[in-house]
């Protein structure tokens, strides 16, 4: 396999229920509430058919490692479109490289420029986890605003919402910002804090009627059905439904990070889990079953789970954070094998990633520069995500944070030295930043 994980990193593993979550009840009574709506034998029906299932996407993953993720040319995407098979390949694997999506000289520009600012306004720009910051929690530095609102940038965004379908006409593909931070590693920072994990909110997806909704066919013994590029259903789910820094109000149909330097396997990087129907399958239905008690019993085997329609824990899960996953807990996707590293990046290229797929930050930084990304997705124009945005332009427009990030920050960032703001945007960066929004209040 291409660049397996060396050693695999000290990442938490979920084999019992946590303390807070043991004392809420409402854990217990989403599960008893979806079992009395789909039944255990469909529920059954669709575990059986997903762990048989992922025995040929693990091995396929194990075989080829990271040459399953596609990597495309952002030019000639723009140009000419996805084919048909490029389009198959993007919604079975779902993640994928974009190359020269901004172009390479004019990426290092700005990455300088970044530094710059950063270091012009020491002391003002904090970042976390604490111990050794590397996300910097920052949202409107000239450098991220210079490349979400680059014209490629936006067209890209654009080609990759047309990947999903609205069968309710409500959605349109037009892009929509959705501001993020900035993560910088120095050569040699360790970071251990995001583990195997799928975004987009942890216990909303089963508790949030709506969003629950959206996986009704993997809930209902046909798993094979669910469509993960659907936003008939999904445009209005609620993934914000509990409180927490992890989760986006925003439906991103790909997040996504740009390079800012050239990044590599084990060199400040991100893995992948390329798999998402399957696995984001196999992790809703995970808390519904129990491993079997004699330790002679093959564990790999479905059959030989039972159902748990009685405990409350939802392995992995925990209101306020990212759904995470782990080797014990959800050992059919063989992790160690599956979770593969992004291909080498250069300064301008481009990340995606489907908002059910599992990824993790890579723990090691053994480059001999920073690795530095922007984090930038693809956000279709929904209600929901019209709202979020409205509301987040308010926000900068006055120096105040946005609504998602509210939690131990009240920086104005208008205030820093070398603040450009939203000025001298073009119709097309305008638009996807909200400004015909802000018209209609
Ligand atoms: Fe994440």
């Amino acid at each position: 396999m291409p660049t397996p994980i060396k050693d695999w990193p000290a990442w938490a593993e979920y084999t019992h229920e946590g303390p807070n979550e043991a004392a809420d009840p409402e854990f217990l009574a989403v599960k008893k509430a979806i079992i009395a709506e789909y039944g255990t034998s469909a529920i059954r029906k669709s575990w059986i058919k997903v762990c048989k299932e992922l025995q040929s996407v693990t091995d396929e993953i194990a075989e080829k490692g990271n040459k399953v993720i596609p990597v495309f040319d952002t030019t000639k995407i723009l140009t000419s479109g996805f084919t048909c098979a490029q389009k198959n390949e993007i919604k079975r694997v779902g993640a994928f490289v974009c190359r020269a999506t901004v172009p390479e000289k004019e990426t290092k520009k700005l990455y300088d420029n970044l530094k710059q600012f950063i270091a012009d306004n020491e002391g003002s720009i904090k970042g976390w986890p604490k111990e050794s910051p590397s996300m910097l929690i920052l949202y409107n530095s000239p450098t991220q605003n210079t490349l979400r609102s680059h014209p490629n940038h936006l067209n890209l965004q654009r080609k990759l919402n047309e990947l999903w379908h609205d069968s309710t006409g409500v959605t349109t593909s037009e892009p929509l910002i959705y501001l993020d931070g900035v993560r910088d590693r120095a050569p040699g920072q360790p970071f251990l804090g995001l583990g195997p994990h799928i975004d987009a909110g942890s216990l909303s997806r089963w508790a949030d009627p709506t969003y629950r909704k959206v996986y009704e066919s993997i809930f209902s013994g046909n798993p094979e059905k669910f469509n993960p590029f659907d936003l008939s259903v999904r445009k209005d789910a609620n993934q914000a439904l509990y409180e927490g820094m992890a989760h986006s109000k925003v439906l991103r149909t790909f997040q996504g990070w740009t390079a800012l330097t050239p990044t590599a396997p084990r060199e400040g990087s991100i893995m992948f889990y390329p798999n998402v129907k399957t696995v984001i399958a196999y992790m809703l239905l995970r808390p519904f079953f129990q491993p079997p008690a004699d330790p002679g019993v093959d564990i790999m085997d479905g059959e030989n789970w039972t159902i748990d329609g009685s405990t409350g824990w939802f392995p992995g899960t925990f209101k306020a954070e990212s759904q995470r996953l782990s080797r014990s807990s959800h050992p059919h996707l063989r992790l160690e094998e599956c979770l593969v590293y992004a291909p080498p990046v250069k300064a301008g290229d481009t990340v995606w990633w489907h908002c059910d797929l599992c990824h993790a930050v890579d723990t090691e930084q053994l480059g001999t520069s920073h690795a530095s990304v922007a984090f930038i997705a693809s956000c279709p124009t929904t209600p929901v995500n019209q709202e979020y945005v409205k509301m987040q332009l308010a926000c900068t427009l006055e120096g105040r944070v946005a609504p998602d990030y509210l939690e131990g920050n009240d920086l104005d960032e208008t205030k820093l030295k070398g603040y450009v703001g939203l000025d001298g945007l073009g119709t097309e960066a305008r638009r996807a930043f909200g400004f015909h929004l802000l018209k209609n209040v």
